[in-house]
């Protein structure tokens, strides 16, 4: 049988997945490692099904070591028996504790079936929640900005485990960025805020995100001219102008370049 990896999402339960709630409906055991996975699971799997797993706050390595083989130990002789799901928040493969059973699996119960369903991860989530567009053709780093730190270089970052806004906020400002927070997006225990003030968000929480960029990247798409004072008008045929030219070929041609296909040409794939 098998052990599912499963994306939550951000926090909210109808942002699981189709796949994923499929899954933990028909696992047999859902292991969960922290208190709001397990509360996003209990939405959609009875709480006797749910099995906890205690995990130290330690960043000592042999502590944590021994804690996973012992989760791995006990997660072990199910799988090998019935499906079971082990959930995590976000997606299980981006900055996740998955991470850790998927490795020790490997080393000791390798034969063990091991599959992933992916989930919303605030990676992506946080464009939404913040009202931010992240156009085709531009780049996006996600960086890690705990205890005050500002990590710069990428004109746009996406930055995790925002501990210490306001110093991370005077290091990204003298950069050069304009920063916008994130709290408990998409969640549903505690407070959803999103602002740009530091001050809003200094009190720790650990589901603190932060949005940094240093230049406008829709400011050069061909539909940025419908979002200034002297736009295009439309002309009564629905054909938009630019200052008596017709918006033709050539606002065709820059929107394919710009375009990210979903899929691969046929050849690529
Ligand atoms: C260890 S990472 C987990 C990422 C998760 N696996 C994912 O794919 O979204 C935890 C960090 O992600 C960010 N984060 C995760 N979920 C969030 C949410 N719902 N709202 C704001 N930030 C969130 C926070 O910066 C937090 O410190």
């Amino acid at each position: 049988m098998t052990l599912y990896g499963v994306g939550l999402g951000p926090g909210q339960s109808d942002l699981v997945t189709v796949r994923g709630k499929r899954v933990l409906e028909r696992a047999d055991v859902v292991y969960s490692p922290g208190r709001l996975s397990r509360s996003v699971a209990t939405d959609h799997v009875p709480e006797d099904r749910i099995g906890d797993l205690d995990f130290p706050m330690t960043r000592d390595e042999e502590k944590l070591r021994s804690a996973w083989t012992e989760a791995a130990a006990a997660i072990a002789p199910t799988a090998r028996e019935d499906d079971v799901a082990f959930v995590t928040l976000g997606d299980p493969n981006v900055y996740s504790t998955f991470g850790h059973l998927r490795r020790t699996m490997a080393a000791f119960h390798d034969d063990v079936d091991l599959e992933v369903v992916p989930g919303v991860s605030a990676v992506t989530a946080f464009a939404t929640a913040l009202g931010v567009e992240i156009p085709a053709g531009s780049g996006l780093a996600l960086r890690e900005a705990a205890g005050g730190h500002s990590p710069t270089g990428p004109d746009r970052m996406v930055l995790f485990k925002v501990t210490d806004a306001p110093t991370t906020h005077e290091g990204l400002v003298d950069a050069g960025y304009d920063v916008v927070y994130g709290r408990r997006l998409f969640m549903e225990q505690g407070e959803t805020l999103v602002t740009d003030d530091p001050a809003d968000v200094d009190e720790r929480d650990y589901y603190t995100l932060a949005y940094a960029d240093r230049d406008d990247p829709t400011a050069d798409l061909a539909t940025a001219a419908f979002e200034t004072t002297d736009s295009p008008t439309v002309t009564d045929g629905g054909t938009p102008t630019d200052g008596g030219r017709p918006m033709g070929e050539a606002t065709l041609e820059q929107a394919e370049s710009e375009a990210c296909g979903d899929e691969p040409p046929e050849g690529n794939r």
